[in-house]
């Protein structure tokens, strides 16, 4: 997709596109980053040939596991667990909170109106959703959809770490509160973890209104455009830390 058609789809989702005035000699907008945006750790994703067999083994290993654990009373509601959906190489890592009622029905995180939104704004990144991996903090619905509960996040953290380490992405978008906050270990508030770079395992996490939210308040679509656009400037400087560490 190229620029017109992208900027032709954001319109479309009824975001406003404000460009930022440079040429295309210009360096990228250092303003707009926050200081604790530098990217001070190169995320690590050097995957020696032979640990591939391992890692498809390690996959399947986790995905069994993901598929039958009983560690919290979660599994009592459930109909099936969602481990995860997308392209197990994938740059990009999206990030939940938990299944809903769809998802828990059809096993494939984001299926229902917020899912469709979610596609669209990946589609305004140029991504397809095959092309990007995507899973929750929590692989099982709770009930009615309550705010999950620390010891079921407690319970479910080690898959989603190992989900991370197998993909091992250049980059995580945090998708709402409750996906943030326990991804990145704090009580901050959405307002103030939006708009600046933080880390999970090494990896540049981005974090942005939750799809669901943005069909409440569409207003907020723009803040996560500008979310994107630091997302891919963030890709973009990871990609050139790693192509200048391969030159030396
Ligand atoms: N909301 C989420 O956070 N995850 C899903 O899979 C669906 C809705």
């Amino acid at each position: 997709m190229n620029q017109e058609q992208r900027l032709n789809y954001l319109e479309a989702m009824g975001i406003q596109v404000w460009l930022p005035r440079r040429s295309k000699h210009d360096v990228p907008d250092e303003d707009y980053v926050s200081t604790e945006s530098v990217i001070e750790k190169p995320c690590e994703t050097i995957i020696q040939e032979g640990d591939r067999s391992d890692k498809i083994h390690t996959w399947d290993n986790l995905s069994t596991q993901v598929r039958t654990c009983t560690s919290c009373v979660l599994h009592k509601t459930r109909i099936q667990t969602v481990f995860g959906i997308g392209d197990e190489h994938a740059d990009w890592m999206i990030i939940g909170e938990a299944p809903g009622a769809q998802e828990d029905q059809q096993g494939e995180p984001f299926v229902g109106r917020a899912g469709l939104l979610l596609n669209e704004i990946l589609f305004s990144l140029g991504l397809q959703r095959s092309a990007v991996f995507i899973a929750n903090i929590l692989k099982c619905r709770p009930p009615n959809n309550r705010d999950p509960l620390p010891n079921e996040v407690e319970a479910c953290s080690s898959y989603l770490k190992q989900q991370v380490e197998l993909i091992a992405p250049r980059i995580i978008l945090a998708l709402g509160r409750i996906a943030a906050q326990n991804l990145l270990q704090t009580r901050e508030s959405i307002g103030r973890l939006r708009g600046r770079v933080h880390y999970y395992q090494s990896i540049p996490v981005i974090v942005i209104y939750h799809p669901a939210y943005l069909l409440r308040s569409p207003v907020e679509k723009r803040k996560v455009l500008q979310d994107l656009i630091l997302a891919q400037q963030t890709l973009g400087k990871v990609s050139f830390s790693e192509n200048h560490t391969n030159n030396e």
